[in-house]
């Protein structure tokens, strides 16, 4: 809901409340937990000081007029001076505006449009608010058009500066590495600036574009629809107040706006909530509803078999049919052929460009496809469709496709380099090779991989300060059209793992693989770090061998399958070695899932326990009817004499009686107990002999897991 009331702007959600004056200056006035209205809104103005100033809570900070911090909107003009004087104009109720070329949310017609001028320049700065009141969230969209009549330099302009009074927030970020990702980290926020940022062309896997800004009882979570270089910061000053701010990150970054053009930042997102279990829940509803999009936005995603992590490069047609046919007899639903199909790529030294069927390895694309769908499987593949590599037909033909700097030895990475989507010849290439790819195996499922940085990066017709940005609109432009052609398919994003986990992707392929490592100790971290923002249906998750291939660590079967059935389940190995008994477990894992498919994809995610603080951690995911949960927890280890590990539940139905049990690994179940949801979600529970049950004879540093199931019985009578 947007409301104008003379100089007040009321942005409304179901649960929060955003007030925005407009006077001259605009600054917010108050955005929190949702209140009846806003009587006394001239008592939260800030303080007029003796000197005449005033510290307002501001909607963007700019150059040139004497404020102490970092702008967040800064250019330069064709004279040379960098001041803007940006004075508030008007605000009116608008249709939501089309940010060119970039992914956005959907769902809501109208957006408070707020608009500024720097009188001299002619420069128009608009803030395009909109409320998504089903998730409690606001986004920002904020655009530059210059009226002027000479080009003007963009330096910096962040799409979101949310501002609030205190100075006694902490600031929580979700970093890493490479199978490592979003690990939460939290600090106090003091005196200055803190930064979460990326520097290498793509959102990474170092700093996710995810944060929140929180203290006792208020926590504001944002991110940004966007999956280049990022930048956010959060900065608390004596002025007493904080402010959060992202945006495409500045670095290197110098965008010529000619007379008449306009500049589209990308849309950032804002949720409020009293506690970061509040926010992660209106962030995964926000995400389900307004960015997740198309045919499998709310289907149920397929249980895949992946060959990768079974065999990586060294397959052979028998091989992947004999996987494929284990896979089908396991009840998958899905096969996927990963690296290795195309071009000679025997291994990650050569090939990519060549998106031609490696007949001599696949012994046919076309027919090992047909095959594995005569098993009652669909088909599926892996390709990375940015690259190139120097060995390849492509880069024979058309080195210049690579980016890369004359007369510099271009940095490679996995021995290969990238490709220039800048150019939009190269971007035709792309579009065109994956297209014949998906035609020629008729793909029902598609990995897109992207398996390096972005580093020397130039294209003769680009200015260097543009050519991040520019590579992205490349990217999104391409991969729009492809979904667009391709409706039926299902995209997976993935980066080296889940490198480019983020909102932009996410707006055209439904999941993500969240990390190369498939560990299950390391991924209740992982996992649990990505929930934060991303709901389960958005996370691939596989079981794969024990001894795990990243780690060493080995664990049981159906920790595995706890662990991995947190996301959007897979398996990821040669399951032709699997034996009977395995392959047993495997199918009753598989028919568990499929039951429960909807609640472990689809249901309400609450987080038990933190696994970062070594005790115990976990979730559980409510059916939305409130009918049945499934809940995982995970112990990372046995602490002999340590007594009464336990555990919390959360957001069952208060009203209602359950039936609570566990799965053991054969799929029987235990019964545990029958309660009403406020006892479940009150009480503090045993983990039923968690050890002694836990099958770690041949584990080495093992992870004790339960799998609890929640059904309702009946509902409470309510008193009359
Ligand atoms: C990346 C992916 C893996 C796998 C390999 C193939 O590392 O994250 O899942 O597809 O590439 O080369």
């Amino acid at each position: 809901m947007l409301k104008i009331k003379g100089n007040y702007f009321i942005l409304e959600t179901n649960h929060t409340s955003m007030l925005i004056k407009g006077d001259g200056r605009a600054e917010y006035l108050y955005y929190g937990e949702r209140v009846p209205d806003f009587s006394g809104a001239e008592w939260l103005s800030p303080e007029v000081y003796w000197d005449g100033a005033v510290h307002p809570l501001s909607l963007f900070l700019q150059a040139g007029r004497g404020e102490a911090r970092e702008p967040s909107v800064s250019v330069r003009f064709a004279d040379g001076s960098y001041a803007t004087d940006f004075r508030f104009v008007r605000a009116r109720i608008v249709p939501r505006p089309v940010l060119e070329g970039l992914p956005s949310a959907y769902g809501e017609a109208k957006s408070l449009k707020l608009e500024f001028l720097d009188e001299p320049s002619r420069l128009k700065l608009c803030l395009y608010y909109t409320a998504f009141a089903d998730s409690d969230a606001i986004t920002v969209c904020a655009t530059l058009t210059n009226g002027g009549k000479k080009p003007v330099s963009v330096l910096s302009f962040a799409s979101l500066h949310l501002e609030v009074w205190g100075n006694d927030f902490s600031f929580t970020t979700f970093d890493g590495a490479w199978a490592s990702e979003r690990r939460r980290h939290t600090r106090p926020l003091e005196c200055g600036k803190c930064e979460n940022a990326s520097y290498i062309g793509s959102s990474s896997a170092f700093h996710n574009p995810f944060v929140l800004l929180g203290r006792k009882g208020d926590v504001y979570g944002v991110n940004l629809i966007y999956s280049g270089n990022h930048r956010e910061f959060a900065e608390s000053d004596a002025t007493r107040r904080t402010r959060l701010v992202t945006g495409i990150n500045p670095y290197q970054f110098d965008w010529e706006l000619a007379p008449g053009e306009t500049f589209f930042a990308p849309e950032a997102v804002m949720v409020y909530g009293k506690t970061d279990e509040e926010v992660s829940e209106r962030m995964h509803e926000f995400v389900s509803r307004h960015i997740v999009r198309g045919k499998w936005k709310d289907r149920e995603r397929p249980v895949l078999v992946n060959n990768w992590e079974g065999t990586y490069f060294n397959f052979t047609r028998e091989k992947i049919l004999n996987i494929a046919r284990k896979a089908a007899e396991a009840g998958a639903e899905l096969f996927v052929l990963d690296d290795g199909w195309f071009g000679k790529r025997d291994s990650d030294t050569c090939s990519l460009g060549d998106w031609t069927d490696y007949a001599e390895k696949t012994g046919g694309l076309e027919s090992l496809a047909d095959e594995v769908r005569a098993m009652g499987l669909k088909f599926g593949i892996w390709i990375e469709p940015e690259m190139i590599s120097e060995d390849s037909e492509l880069y024979r033909k058309h080195p210049e496709y690579a980016m890369k700097i004359a007369r510099r030895d271009p940095q490679r990475m996995r021995h290969q380099l990238m490709l220039n989507l800048v150019d939009p010849q190269v971007q035709g290439y792309v579009f065109r090779a994956v297209s014949r790819v998906i035609t020629m195996c008729k793909a029902a499922y598609v990995k897109w991989d992207y398996n390096r940085y972005m580093t020397d990066c130039f294209d003769r017709n680009t200015r260097g300060g543009e050519y991040f940005h520019r590579y992205m609109l490349g990217l999104y432009s391409v991969i729009s059209r492809l979904v667009e052609r391709f409706p039926n398919v299902l995209f997976e994003s993935c980066a080296g793992g889940g490198s480019r986990f983020d909102l932009g992707m996410l707006c055209f392929m439904p999941q993500t693989w969240t990390s190369d490592n498939t560990d299950a100790r390391e991924r209740t971290v992982i996992q649990s770090g990505t929930a934060y923002a991303y709901p389960q249906s958005t996370m691939g998750a596989h079981v794969t061998a024990s001894p795990n291939e990243q780690t060493g660590n080995s664990n049981s079967l159906q920790t595995r399958f706890n662990v991995a059935c947190g996301g959007v389940l897979g398996y990821e190995s040669d399951l032709t070695k699997a034996d009977e008994a395995e392959l047993d477990e495997i199918r009753a894992q598989i028919a568990f899932y499929k039951k429960y498919r909807s609640v472990l994809q689809f249901g309400v995610y609450h987080r038990l326990g933190d696994a970062l603080n070594g005790e115990w951690s976990g979730f559980i995911t409510i059916a939305r009817d409130g009918s049945k949960a499934v809940s995982v927890i995970a112990v990372p280890e046995k602490r002999t004499g340590e007594l009464n590990l336990r555990v919390k539940f959360a957001g069952l139905d208060e009203n209602a009686l359950y039936s609570v049990k566990y799965r053991r690994a054969d799929g029987s179940f235990v019964p545990v107990c029958q309660a009403h949801g406020a006892m479940l979600n009150r009480g503090s529970f045993a983990l039923q002999n968690l050890f002694s049950e836990t099958d770690v004879r041949s584990c080495s540093n093992p992870l004790y897991t339960r799998l609890f199931v929640f059904e309702k019985v009946s509902a409470r009578k309510k008193r009359s």
